[in-house]
């Protein structure tokens, strides 16, 4: 690994293999040398703490484009509880062994929060048409604007053809098409299927945090999306989603946050179901203090 202290170009980067840039002015000349090449450019963004879900999308990204950069930066602005920010799990290193373990010529931008933000680490305030108010957004306030803020500066800088986003933060990759279309911002988002554990369980940086046990309890809660989805083939989504709800309280381990039965593009609960719309679950839950995202589709 190559841990970049002055400023490469595209020749020294693939004699180099990978790369690990830290400021802005090493990554928008390696962008530069990039595109006077003509290469396309695949961007992951990560906040690190790389799983087999995130390799998913590295993996989808090389497959599409010329060169592909992954970005590992903890966004402090789209965590609405401190803790919650120092606890996130933070490891350059095991990050960049799991990277060089699919391609060793792949370019990771890991800037600290002063140099991307330039000093000014501050949330915009956008609007997204109310996909910011469902969900997540009631439960994380501020956190979408945060991701938005920090993936506008990403996108400026790594001026990317394509973007790679996990169907896992479903209620993200809507925002975030949303975003590129509303600024005119010139890339291409592409969602990614939910990459699981055996056990059903969806991958998360998060799941570090749970003992042996509660990572076994965890795949209670896909086995119930699954099982919710059986039953929206005949019940009402208001019917399903109290079902799912009595499951969560009958469960001691877990305490839900919120269940709801969303229209994929919308994100607006459903009143009457109709043949014509695509519809997902979604869940949020607590288990040993650590909270879980997942969700399907139910059609
Ligand atoms: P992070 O949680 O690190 O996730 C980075 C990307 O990996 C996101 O697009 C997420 O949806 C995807 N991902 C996570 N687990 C996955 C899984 N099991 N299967 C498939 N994809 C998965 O999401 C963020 O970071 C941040 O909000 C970010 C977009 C980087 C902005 O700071």
């Amino acid at each position: 690994m190559q841990i970049s202290s002055n400023v490469l170009d595209l020749h020294s980067f693939n004699f180099y293999k990978m790369t690990v840039f830290t400021t802005r002015k090493e990554i928008f000349t390696f962008i530069k040398s990039a595109k006077i090449n003509s290469k396309t450019i695949g961007y992951v963004p990560t906040m690190g703490a790389l799983h087999q879900g995130h390799a998913s999308l590295i993996k989808q990204s090389i497959s599409e484009n010329n060169i592909t950069i992954i970005s590992i930066f903890v966004n402090p602005t789209q965590f609405n509880n401190s803790s919650d920010l120092d606890k996130y799990p933070r490891n350059l290193e095991s990050d960049t062994k799991l990277i060089k373990e699919i391609n060793s010529n792949l370019v990771i931008f890991a800037p600290t929060a002063n140099e991307l933000y330039q000093g000014n680490i501050t949330s915009k305030n956008y609007s997204f048409g109310g996909l910011e108010h469902e969900m997540e957004g009631k439960h994380r306030v501020g956190h979408f604007d945060g991701v938005a803020t920090v993936l506008e500066l990403f996108f400026s800088l790594i001026t990317p053809k394509r973007a790679y986003f996990g169907e896992k933060d479903f209620q993200q990759l809507q925002i975030i098409k949303k975003l590129v279309t509303a600024y005119s911002i010139d890339v291409e988002v592409i969602g990614c299927k939910i990459h699981r554990e055996h056990s059903g369980l969806a991958m998360s940086s998060r799941n570090e945090h749970l003992s042996i046990n509660a990572r076994k309890e965890a795949a209670f809660i896909n086995r119930t999306l699954l099982e919710a989805k059986k039953q929206f083939g005949t019940k009402s989504a208001l019917k399903v989603e109290e079902w799912v709800t009595k499951q969560f309280a009958k469960n001691n381990y877990f305490k839900l946050e919120y269940v709801a039965i969303a229209n994929t593009e919308t994100l607006k609960p459903v009143k009457r179901k109709s043949k014509k719309q695509k519809y997902r679950i979604f869940i949020a839950a607590f288990i040993d203090n650590v909270r879980l995202i997942d969700n399907i589709a139910l059609n």
